[in-house]
């Protein structure tokens, strides 16, 4: 197990302050600015749109954190919504989380993304939402993420990729502080979508944020 993977299973400050931050706009728009010349607002839009997945839709929210996409999920529409993480520390904010919205029915699942514990095309949908930095094979993840996904279904997320010269030298500091692992370019993002074999890929950055989406080929 790597360092940072480690780092955020034992969930120290550095951790859940992230989650305190995300689940935050008054802190999370201003530090997206001045940390990634990114707009987080455009992380809650994008997140908003899980909420309109068809009714029974089967989503993996990986890696779920505190459980920061659930608030785009309303009680009376359930969906088999599996969050995995493969940090309990993050974990049992999510079950906070979901008990608050009232959401029980979200399975919470300890799993590691380069290998996850579920089916081929068990899933219409994978989100991940601020995770390939944070992993040690990002191309390893994509991959998985596709393979758990049906023929026809969607992933779609935002990761951090290098920027201006002072979001690269933040983003330095957060792997010298273990919590980053390498961050690559927008162009490396699209090849591990690609590679994976997924299809209409999108790769929009703003800032030091790349937000994705691709499309396993049907049949
Ligand atoms: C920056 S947080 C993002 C979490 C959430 N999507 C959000 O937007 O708040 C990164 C998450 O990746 C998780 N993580 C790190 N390595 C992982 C791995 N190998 N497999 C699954 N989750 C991992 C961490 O525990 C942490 O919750």
């Amino acid at each position: 197990v790597s360092a940072v993977t480690e780092q955020w299973r034992q969930g120290g400050r550095l951790v859940t302050g992230w989650d305190v931050i995300i689940k935050n706009p008054v802190i999370s728009i201003p530090y997206g600015w001045v940390v990634y010349g990114t707009d987080a607002r455009r992380t809650y839009r994008s997140i908003r749109a899980v909420g309109q997945f068809p009714d029974g839709s089967r989503v993996l929210d990986v890696p779920c954190g505190g459980g920061v996409a659930f608030r785009a999920l309303r009680p009376d529409r359930p969906l088999r919504y599996v969050a995995a993480d493969v940090s309990p520390v993050m974990l049992a904010r999510a079950r906070e989380e979901a008990a608050a919205r009232k959401l029980d029915w979200i399975e919470l699942c300890e799993a590691d993304v380069e290998a996850l514990p579920f089916d081929d095309d068990e899933f219409d949908h994978c989100v991940t939402y601020w995770g390939l930095h944070c992993f040690p094979d990002p191309a390893l993840a994509v991959r998985e993420m596709t393979r758990v996904l049906r023929p026809g279904g969607e992933l779609r997320g935002n990761t951090v990729v290098k920027g201006a010269p002072h979001q690269n030298a933040l983003i330095a500091l957060w792997q010298r502080l273990g919590i980053f692992e390498a961050v690559h370019d927008r162009e490396a993002l699209r090849g591990w979508l690609v590679d994976a074999g997924l299809e209409q890929v999108s790769v929009d950055r703003s800032g030091a944020i790349a937000f994705f989406s691709g499309r396993k080929p049907e049949g």
